[in-house]
């Protein structure tokens, strides 16, 4: 038989399936993959019984409903005061994931150069290879996790037609300061690539506001902005996510949306487009919600001796191992002897051994499962 795609080849099982595996195999408490282990608002749910009852179940116009993609606009005007046309600087997506997937696809050629911001969430190296184009990863530097400007700088020539962003970022919590964005936004101009910046996380932030990068100074003409539904309303197999930017990138990435999945799953996407304009009083409960679990968790931690890396933003906590402890057998033995599953961070990087040092915690989790799993690192 012929041999397969010599890129596919290269792909293996993701970290967050094979710990997911090993913390049911094990009947551990798992704190490692990024999803609730409670349900998202009942309200919101119930928008979306509505809608199948309501004859919405087939396919979806492929940019995504109108309804949903007035919400979308409507929200990055009233949270950011961005302008987004929601007929043809909107396209909806399969999650967040599918977003990067198409935008990679719709501007990459081969041999084309993606900077990348390691640690990074392991969806964009699959993306970028499979554009045929290659990524050159720049460390953001623990324990504040900032970049080298003189690493960043000698990452990136002629051929760079991408940098992508993650903020606030999976998996280390920080959330990038004005300052960052502005550096990284003069690099984009005066070597004329373009942003992706990934902000599935943009309404969990504790104590710092998240200004998405399209409204610094223009940067909003070659910055391609992707979010998604599932964490900010706990409902991750939803899979509602978009891609927002200018019309000529979004044609681009709508052209391969077209061809690989066509349209979103349409009871969905009338769900979603009733439940973002009328966020705001969930916005407040979740936030505070989020923000008591992440204490729960950091003060549980840091009791127990590890030493937390405090997060700005995400759903995530990193703890920094003792010396002489190296991540995956760190985690393997949390599992097996502590009964308490989590995701080593080596498996973020590329270029750098420091994901070695350190493991993610993720606390979006009821209050019961956080408990449960620090009486069991006691
Ligand atoms: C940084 C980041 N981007 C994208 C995604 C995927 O989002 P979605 O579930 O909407 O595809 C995740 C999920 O964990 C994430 O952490």
């Amino acid at each position: 038989m012929k041999p397969l795609s010599k890129t596919v080849e290269q792909f293996t099982e993701s970290i967050f399936s094979t710990m997911t595996k090993m913390a049911i195999d094990n009947k551990a408490i798992n704190l490692s993959q990024g999803f609730p282990d409670f349900d998202g608002p009942s309200w919101v749910i119930d928008l979306a019984t509505k809608a199948l009852r309501e004859n919405k179940n087939q396919y979806a116009p492929s940019m995504g409903i109108l309804p949903l993609r007035e919400a979308i606009s409507h929200n990055y005007k009233r949270f950011y005061g961005m302008t987004v046309n929601p007929l043809s600087e909107v396209v909806v997506t399969n999650g967040a994931t599918e977003a990067i997937f198409c935008t990679c696809l719709g501007l990459l050629n081969p041999g084309d150069e993606v900077v990348v911001l390691e640690p990074f969430y392991d969806s964009y190296l699959a993306s970028i290879q499979l554009a045929g184009a290659k990524v050159v990863p720049v460390t953001l530097k623990a324990p504040d996790f900032h970049f080298d400007l003189n690493e960043l700088k000698a990452a990136i020539n002629s051929k760079t037609k991408l940098l992508i962003i993650n903020n606030p970022h999976n998996p280390t919590g920080k959330v990038f300061s004005a300052e960052e964005i502005e550096t990284l936004g003069n690099l984009a101009r005066e070597n004329d690539f373009y942003i992706l910046s990934d902000e599935v996380y943009e309404f969990l932030t504790f104590g710092v506001a998240h200004k998405p990068t399209a409204t610094y100074a223009d940067l909003k003409e070659r910055t391609i902005t992707i979010s998604s539904t599932g964490k900010t309303f706990g409902l991750t197999g939803w899979k509602i996510g978009w891609a927002i930017g200018p019309a000529q990138l979004i044609k681009a990435i709508h052209n391969v949306h077209q061809f690989s999945t066509f349209c979103v799953a349409q009871p969905f996407q009338w769900a979603m487009a009733e439940a973002l304009i009328k966020m705001d009083e969930y916005l407040v409960e979740f936030k505070a919600e989020y923000a008591r679990k992440k204490d729960i968790l950091i003060n549980g931690l840091t009791e127990r001796g590890f030493k937390v890396l405090n997060p700005a933003g995400t759903y995530f906590v990193m703890a920094q191992l003792p010396e002489g402890r190296t991540d995956v057998e760190f985690c393997k033995d949390l599992i097996l002897s502590k009964k308490v599953a989590t995701i080593p961070t080596s498996a973020f990087y590329l270029k750098s051994d420091e994901g070695t040092r350190m493991i993610r915690f993720c606390f979006a989790k009821k209050d019961e499962t956080l408990l449960s799993a620090l009486e069991n690192l006691k």
